[in-house]
């Protein structure tokens, strides 16, 4: 079955591309971690009262399916290697992208984890749902005394802090040198990381995109 996908992805990563499962990864998580600092941030600017604990209860309807695409992602991850590419030169840029990716699996794992220790700790101020539909149950600390709970609330609270803090500085990091390597550098980078549209040359056919030619009808 591995041995399967392997080669089925390695058609893809051979012509340095990601696979489309790796796509789709990175495209819908990208979305979510995005849409989810933008939640999270807006409720940490709401007065206290009801419209935060919504706002924060969308916040964690969105963060935990965050964490299950992340072990989702890091098992393909780990069966399925990556593309080489014009990134894979070697020198202290490859090993500030691979940095780059390590750290950001920290986060899509850290930062659900926190929060929903953080919720749990609270005593459930509202129910978990992922993607606020499938009941989410909380994590068992009840049975801790009410100082180690607060404990782990305020130590949660920090690790979601620090890793905001690691996510906003990554991002715009990341984002960049993808543009540099697709604009300055002229590398393939960014293309192996956008879903393949195959030309109408395209010896492997079955295009939809037809260039406009007199004669040619147009699909
Ligand atoms: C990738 C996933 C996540 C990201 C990027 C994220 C991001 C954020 C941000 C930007 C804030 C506002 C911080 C502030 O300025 O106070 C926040 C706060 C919070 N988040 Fe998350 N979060 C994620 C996942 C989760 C999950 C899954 C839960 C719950 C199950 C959660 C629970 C909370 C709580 C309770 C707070 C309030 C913490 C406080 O007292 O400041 N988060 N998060
Ligand atoms: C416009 C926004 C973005 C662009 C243009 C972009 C582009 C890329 C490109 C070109 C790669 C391949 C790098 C390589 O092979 O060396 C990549 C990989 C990656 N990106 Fe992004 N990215 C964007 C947003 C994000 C965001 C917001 C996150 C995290 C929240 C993220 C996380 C990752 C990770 C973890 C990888 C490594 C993929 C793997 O091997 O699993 N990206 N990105």
């Amino acid at each position: 079955m591995i041995g399967a996908l392997r080669r089925w992805a390695e058609r893809h990563t051979e012509q340095s591309r990601y696979s489309p499962v790796g796509i789709a990864f990175h495209w819908i998580m990208a979305f979510l971690v995005l849409a989810q600092l933008l939640i999270g941030w807006y409720a940490s600017l709401l007065p206290s009262g009801g419209d935060k604990l919504l706002t924060y209860q969308a916040h964690s309807a969105v963060g935990l399916p965050i964490l299950l695409l992340a072990i989702g992602r890091l098992f393909w991850r780990m069966i399925i290697p990556g593309p080489v590419n014009d990134a894979d030169r070697g020198g202290w840029q490859t090993q500030a992208a691979y940095l780059t990716h390590y750290l950001f699996y920290i986060c899509f794992f850290g930062l659900p984890l926190s929060g929903w220790v953080m919720w749990s700790a609270l005593g459930e101020p509202a129910p978990l749902r992922l993607a606020g539909v499938i009941p989410w149950p909380t994590l068992p600390l009840h049975s801790l005394s009410t100082e180690a709970q607060y404990r782990l609330l305020a130590a949660a609270e920090e690790t979601h802090h620090i890793l905001i803090l690691l996510l906003v500085a990554l991002i715009p990091l990341h984002v960049g040198a993808a543009l540099k390597h697709h604009f300055w550098d002229r590398h393939d980078v960014l293309r192996g990381m956008l879903p393949e549209v195959p030309d109408w040359e395209d010896p492997r056919g079955g295009s939809k995109h037809r260039p406009r030619e007199a004669g040619l009808p147009q699909q």
